[in-house]
């Protein structure tokens, strides 16, 4: 390895390629594109490539030893004390330190330990690097000999870490020592030291993951020591009686100085009494969950802090902050750890925001050389196009038509809702959820009655009905219905908001592909996610030209993403950094005043069949 010194000045490329050669691996070699002051561990990690770590990549275990045989990554402060300077000259550097400025080829010794994985997201195959961390430790009483301070007896006996030590911690540590006679369990979480623990606790610590979705928030209790769930519960957002959408809770609190109080207050209540769920369910004592990870969209995470959404809701749709400073679990209103702290999403704009980014993070769509294509189908539809080599995002405000709330005869996908149609010679079958009567028509059945109506030449490809197509057709008032059961029908009104909400979707995905350089067909792969997208069927998303016309193989429901991109975040810190490195690889892309919007929306309005 030449030493950095040695080479040409050189501009700072956007990306740099890095090739790793796994010793012992049968010599096995991999070939890696990422942005330009990535750390080599980042690198080595989101792409398969393990490295020695205890201390998750913080600098302080100094087990993350690599070798630069080809390119310069500069020495760092911490290099020195894990490497002699002939080590240092032959390019060996601590990987969770070493920045890559340059393209590299990088010798990655035999792991000591196998690291634990657990298998989230899309298909992702996480490896456990958990920011909490515990260590058992059996300390000597001080004597007159010996008058080391609590403080730096316990850092003395962990010294592969170097935390930071609250002064909480420090009011309570000498009696937590002496009553338990100097056995004691320290626990880490980043470098922070927040708590020594009587006895040994080594094996307990938890982590609780929020997805905090408008409608329902979802918590999952994870085992930081499997990467397993112990609990998943969910509820509905205690905010409901302000309105089923960002808009109308905003709203609430643009009309009533003390609605936004009153929000974070239900907020907080909802989180509590999930945590209280899964901790009863899993057994965990509320105490030993010591950190906490949230995502939701930016307005609800920002009621839920108590930070002033107003802005979000008029042009041009500022953001508190796209990174929100250190939160704790308890700005959250939550009685987990004391000093646990709470993890954050960052947000790309006002309506890209944290559960998109946990979403881009579950899917691992720019970890991916495929180019994917993300939506997430609701009220506002959220689109992420692109790979490891380039991603764009954007919102497209698609209407309330999949919350089937301005659907005659829609509602939520609860027990009654029809929820898969099909028309087979002519006759209707029906899917209802919880097998009672139908009552109602949700969001994926909407999407199946227009699709199947199109194959059944019962709808034409402008969205009109064929009313001499069926005997089911009939008329409410003014307006043309077609039956779906003696109670169910969809209008005509119906159809056209599809037409409209799929238009703008589909408007969303053609102008990213347009802005990428693609054909849509090049698209690999398409993940529908969220509570509406997973469900939709996916032949009936192609015929109603929701989606590119792909195989349907490569068209998935991706789940919630973004509750999964939660846990990932709360069971690995290298994830969290590419959840972070997010807001500089995905470029936003605004659709509004675009002069090419119209003319691409109007094509998109008819249906495909
Ligand atoms: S020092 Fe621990 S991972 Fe680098």
């Amino acid at each position: 390895m030449s030493a950095v010194e040695e080479l040409p000045e050189q501009p700072h490329p956007d990306r740099v390629r890095l090739r790793f050669l796994q010793v012992g691996e049968d010599h096995a070699v991999k070939e890696a594109r990422v942005p330009a002051g990535t750390t080599i561990f980042d690198a080595a990690s989101w792409n398969g490539v393990a490295i020695d770590s205890t201390c998750g990549g913080h600098g302080t275990c100094k087990k993350c030893k690599v070798k630069v045989i080809a390119g310069g990554a500069p020495v760092t402060a911490v290099d020195p004390r894990a490497f002699s300077t002939e080590e240092l000259r032959n390019g060996w550097r601590l990987a969770c330190r070493a920045a890559t400025h340059e393209d590299l080829t990088i010798e990655v010794p035999p792991l000591q330990t196998r690291p634990k994985a657990a298998l989230v997201g899309v298909g992702r195959h996480v490896i456990l690097r958990p920011a909490v961390q515990k260590r058992y430790l059996e300390l000597d009483e001080p004597t007159l000999e010996d008058q080391t301070s609590d403080v730096e007896r316990v850092l003395a006996a962990m010294d592969d870490v170097e935390p930071r030590v609250p002064l909480e911690l420090v009011r309570t540590l000498g009696r937590t020592l002496r009553e338990s006679d100097w056995r004691v369990t320290a626990v880490l979480v980043d470098d922070v030291l927040i708590d020594v623990e009587p006895g040994d606790t080594s094996g307990r610590r938890h982590a609780i993951a929020f997805d905090l979705g408008t409608t329902t928030v979802v918590a999952t209790l994870l085992d930081l020591e499997t990467g397993q769930p112990k609990a998943v519960r969910s509820i509905l957002n205690a905010q409901q009686p302000f309105g089923a959408d960002v808009i109308s809770r905003i709203s609430a609190t643009m009309l009533d100085e003390t609605a936004l109080g009153t929000l974070r207050r239900h907020a907080h209540e909802t989180l509590a009494q999930l945590t209280d769920e899964v901790c009863d369910e899993g057994g965990v004592d509320p105490s030993e969950v010591y950190e906490v990870v949230v995502t939701g969209n930016v307005t609800m995470i920002q009621l839920a802090l108590g930070i002033d959404p107003e802005p979000l809701s008029m042009a041009p749709f500022t953001i508190a902050a796209r990174r929100l400073p250190e939160a704790r679990a308890s700005d959250f209103g939550l009685h987990v750890h004391e000093r646990a702290p709470a993890v954050l999403f960052p947000a790309l704009g006002a309506y890209v925001g944290p559960d998109i980014v946990a979403g881009i993070l579950a899917t691992g769509l720019t970890l991916d050389r495929r180019v994917r294509l993300f939506i997430d189908v609701g009220t506002n539809s959220e689109i992420v196009l692109g790979s490891s080599a380039k991603a764009l995002a954007t919102a497209a405000p698609a209407g309330p038509a999949f919350e089937a709330a301005q659907i005659r005869c829609g509602m939520r996908a609860a027990d009654g809702a029809i929820e898969g149609v099909k028309i087979v010679d002519g006759e209707v079958q029906l899917t209802v959820i919880g097998d009672v009567e139908p009552v109602g028509l949700c969001g994926s059945g909407l999407v199946d009655a227009v699709a199947e109506l199109v194959g059944a030449g019962m709808l034409d490809r402008s969205g009109r009905f064929v009313l001499e197509a069926s005997e089911r057709f009939a008329k409410i008032g003014e307006e043309n219905v077609f039956y779906l059961t003696d109670d169910v029908y969809l209008s005509q009104r119906d159809v056209r908001e599809l037409q409209f909400a799929k238009a703008s979707i589909a408007t969303g995905w053609t102008i990213l592909c347009r802005e990428l350089g693609i054909d849509p067909s090049e698209v690999s792969q398409v993940l529908l996610g969220g509570s509406f997208g997973s469900y939709l069927t996916p032949a009936s998303a192609v015929k109603i030209g929701l989606v590119p016309r792909l195989p349907l193989a490569r068209i998935v429901a991706a789940g919630n993403v973004a509750g999964e991109g939660a846990k990932i975040a709360a069971l690995s810190v290298t994830e969290r950094a590419a959840a972070n490195a997010v807001l500089e690889e995905v470029e936003y892309v605004e659709l509004s005043g675009r002069t090419d919007f119209n003319d691409l929306f109007i094509d998109q309005l008819g249906f495909p069949g």
